[in-house]
Order: C-alpha cells, then sequence, then structure tokens
C-alpha cells in the first residue's frame, strides 16, 4: 500500500480540503503503517506556479500549511511529508512523461477549461501541463491509493492513462513501470459546497470568506458563517430523497454526516423536520468541536519555524530517496542515462 497525496500551499486550507481530503490521509497513514506500506504526503508548490504568485505568500503559506496538516494529524514520523520544490525528482519526471501525454488529453481536463475561462491563450504554460506534473507526483512513488475530493478525480483518471501509455510503449508486458494509481474519495464529503451556492464548490478562490470555513477560524467566525450559509424555507425531510434539488440544504446534512461519521440517511432520522434554525446551530457546534483542538494545535506549532522547516527538510530526503528508483528506471526505459 503507497499513499500518495498533495495539496497546494495557496490561501487557508478550509473545510472541503479537510473532509475531502485531510481526514483521509490521516485514516490512509494509519493503514499504510498497520499494513507496512508507506504513505507520502507533499505541498505542491510547483503547482502553485501555475496562477500568479506572491513568493513571499507562497514561502509563509508552505509553513503553514505543514503546521496544519500536522494539527490534523498527519504524523511526520508515519508520513513522509515534505514540499515538492525540494524533490527534484517530481519536476524530472513531469518531463520525461511530456513526452507522453497529449495535448488531446490536457485539452479535456475540466479544471483547465474552469481556470482558463475565454482567455487560455494568457494562460501560463504551467496551468496547461498541471495534470502531467500531478501524474508525475504519483507515478513517482508507485502510488496504489490516491486520497482526494472529486474534483481531481479527472486528473488521477489521466494519471493512469499516462502510466498506461507508458508501460505500453516503453516497457515488456510482464514487467511495467508504472502502478496506476486509484483515486480514494469519501461518499459523503467529495465534494463540499459553497456556503454561499451549493452549486459551487468550496473553493480558496472563491473572494467571499463567507463562502467557506477556513480550518483557522476561531469559533465566533464558524458559528456566524454557518447561521449565515445560505439555505431554503423548507424544514428538513426525513428521508435523503428530499434533499433532491435543495442544494444546500443537501451540502449541510453532507457536512453534517462526514464530521459526525454518520450516514446522511441517519443524520436525517434524528434531525428530519426540524428548521434551519434548529439544524445549524447544532452543525456550528459540531464543527466547532472538531476545529477548537485542531486550531489549538496549529497556533501552537505556527511559531515555530525550524521545527517546521525540519520536517520539510526530513520529510524531502526521505522523498528524494524513494522516488530514485522509479526515476532511475523511467530514464532507462525511454533510452536516456540519468547523469
Ligand atoms: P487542492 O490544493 O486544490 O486541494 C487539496 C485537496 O482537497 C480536495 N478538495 C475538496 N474536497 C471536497 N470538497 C471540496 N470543496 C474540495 N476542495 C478541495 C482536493 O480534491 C484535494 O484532494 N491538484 C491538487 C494537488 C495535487 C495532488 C497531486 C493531489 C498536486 N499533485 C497528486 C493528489 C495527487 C490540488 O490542487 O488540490
Amino acid at each position: 500500500m503507497r499513499v500518495v497525496s498533495g495539496i497546494q500551499p495557496t490561501g487557508k486550507p478550509h473545510l472541503g480540503n479537510y473532509l475531502g481530503a485531510i481526514v483521509n490521509y490521516v485514516k490512509l497513514q494509519d493503514e499504510a503503517e498497520a499494513q507496512g506500506g508507506e504513505c507520502f504526503i507533499f505541498l505542491a508548490d510547483l503547482h502553485a506556479l501555475s496562477m500568479t504568485h506572491d513568493p513571499a505568500e507562497l514561502t509563509r503559506n508552505t509553513r503553514e500549511m505543514v503546521a496544519t496538516l500536522v494539527a490534523c494529524g498527519v504524523d511526520p514520523s508515519k508520513t513522509v511529508l515534505f514540499n515538492q520544490a525540494q524533490v527534484p525528482a517530481h519536476a524530472e519526471m513531469q518531463w520525461l512523461l511530456n513526452g507522453t501525454a497529449r495535448m488531446g488529453w490536457l485539452n479535456r481536463m475540466t479544471q483547465w477549461k474552469d481556470k482558463a475561462g475565454k482567455n487560455r491563450e494568457g494562460q501560463s504554460v504551467a496551468l496547461f501541463t498541471y495534470p502531467v506534473l500531478q501524474a508525475a507526483d504519483v507515478l513517482l512513488y508507485q502510488a496504489t491509493h490516491v486520497p482526494v475530493g472529486e474534483d481531481q478525480k479527472q486528473h488521477l483518471e489521466l494519471a493512469r492513462d499516462i502510466a498506461q501509455k507508458f508501460n505500453n510503449d516503453f516497457c515488456d508486458e510482464d514487467a511495467p513501470l508504472f502502478t496506476l494509481p486509484e483515486p480514494f474519495i469519501p461518499p459523503s464529503a467529495a465534494r463540499i459546497m459553497s456556503l454561499r451556492d451549493g452549486t459551487s464548490k468550496m473553493s480558496k478562490s472563491d473572494p467571499s470568506e463567507m463562502s467557506r470555513i477556513s480550518l483557522t477560524d476561531d469559533p465566533d467566525t464558524v458559528m456566524k458563517k454557518v447561521k449565515k450559509a445560505k439555505t431554503d424555507p423548507e424544514p428538513l425531510p426525513s428521508e435523503e430523497a428530499g434533499l433532491e434539488d435543495r442544494p444546500e440544504a443537501r451540502n449541510l446534512v453532507g457536512i453534517y454526516a462526514a464530521l459526525t461519521g454518520k450516514t446522511p440517511a441517519k443524520v436525517l432520522s434524528e434531525h428530519g423536520g426540524q428548521g434551519f434554525g434548529a439544524f445549524k446551530p447544532a452543525l456550528g457546534e459540531v464543527l466547532v468541536e472538531t476545529l477548537t483542538p485542531i486550531n489549538a494545535r496549529f497556533m501552537e506549532l505556527k511559531g515555530d519555524q525550524e521545527a517546521l522547516d525540519a520536517i520539510l527538510a526530513r520529510g524531502a530526503s526521505r522523498a528524494r530517496e524513494r522516488g530514485i528508483p522509479t526515476l532511475d528506471a523511467a530514464y532507462k526505459a525511454l533510452g536516456l542515462v540519468r547523469g
């Protein structure tokens, strides 16, 4: 079992990142340890170059993201925790895979289409080739499980396509180089939606702070955001079918379910018939209960830059070591000798 996943150190991590991905980093890190497998979690700082960015902010966010991940339970003694920039094999592997990835495949990526909008010509080349770097990230470590939210599923499918084509083109049939990675997506938190609009996903890039709960929001802010969340005037239904066509209600029930480890059906069997005036405070409390210890730990870790840098340096050294055999084999398969 090889668990590999990444998160961009841009902006503050939010509830969608937490429920969609980080909770599963922790779960799979423990499963991998129990099975004698390995877990690699990294900050995708090279991916952050695909959009306009402020270098000083990127450095600061990278440290803060390490502190957040550790505060959420990613344990650097069990997980190889690092940032891409310190492991040149990611960029090298991307270049090798650029020969295999097809323009048509990248053109179909919905994230590319959404982020580029009508201005494709004005985008960075990095935004277009972003999914090839993502493929390199997971293939370099022979990932089997990749914990992600649903928005990353298409990128993982592309990683599989690249791996398969590379194996077909450059490897013997009985000795493929790359393992095909499987996305690991949580059922009730695959896509946490904005608190202001139940049809668009909760995102770091949404201009409204009220659209998302940041993992470092204090209890008053959390309560305020939940109380102001967009809803409809109907009470909660008693069964899941009643959530159809009610995206905001479905989102809040989904968040409650994911936080409490219950199914949405169970949440509705307990809260069905309640109006949002009663359900929102209950949801706010569960959120505050989850986030308070994370926040306390984050505040403790955040100030110790040296310790955070040491975690990254140690993780990077281990990642460099673990990635080399596959990188060497990829060079060799392509008829290149690595210097
Ligand atoms: P990023 O930084 O946008 O998000 C980090 C993780 O959080 C998940 N996520 C969500 N899940 C549920 N609901 C939401 N509203 C929500 N918003 C974000 C994302 O699916 C992701 O798992 N390209 C990736 C980073 C990356 C990566 C990788 C991931 C680079 N290389 C290799 C996996 C494997 C990204 O930008 O995630």
